[in-house]
């Protein structure tokens, strides 16, 4: 783990150790790892001066950052209302047997991690699936596999 704490330690110092970067230090260790590991939030506390307990909370809080291991591709599908009824569930499905994983799970080799929204905000789109923060819109199932193949 010691090279591991010396990377989050380099992140840290990129910051000048500034109490107001915390947000965008665990989006630099989220970044490198994919979700914020344990040892990398208690780096962070110590580096900053700062109670684990804070940093934690700022972790939690924010639903962009994930304390579980993530792939290094998140798969969503939105299962909101306008989706649902244009599709969404057949889409999921295809999701679902393409990767081998249920919603919330990550893959074995650590490439992909599926979740499910309850809207995107972009209804007149459904039904939608976003790869990596990209839209992909008007989804079918024969188009989720073709895109999740590639
Ligand atoms: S219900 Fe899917 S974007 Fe709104």
């Amino acid at each position: 783990m010691v090279n591991d704490d010396e990377k989050v330690k380099t992140i840290v110092d990129k910051y000048n150790g500034k109490h107001d970067s915390v947000i965008a230090i665990l989006q630099d260790v989220q970044s490198e790892y994919h979700y914020l590991p344990e040892h990398a939030l208690r780096v962070v506390a110590s580096q900053l001066g700062l109670p684990l307990i804070q940093i934690c909370g700022v972790a939690t809080f924010f639903k962009a950052f994930s304390l579980k291991p993530r792939g290094e591709h998140t798969v969503t599908v939105c299962l909101g209302t306008a989706c649902h009824v244009r599709g969404a569930p057949a889409v999921l499905d295809e999701a679902k047997r393409q990767l081998g994983i249920e919603p919330g799970n990550t893959t074995d080799d650590m490439r992909f991690t599926l979740e499910t929204v309850n809207c995107l905000g972009a209804c007149a789109l459904g039904p939608i699936m976003v790869i990596d923060g990209k839209y992909h819109g008007q989804m079918s199932p024969r188009k989720a596999k073709k895109v999740l193949k590639k």
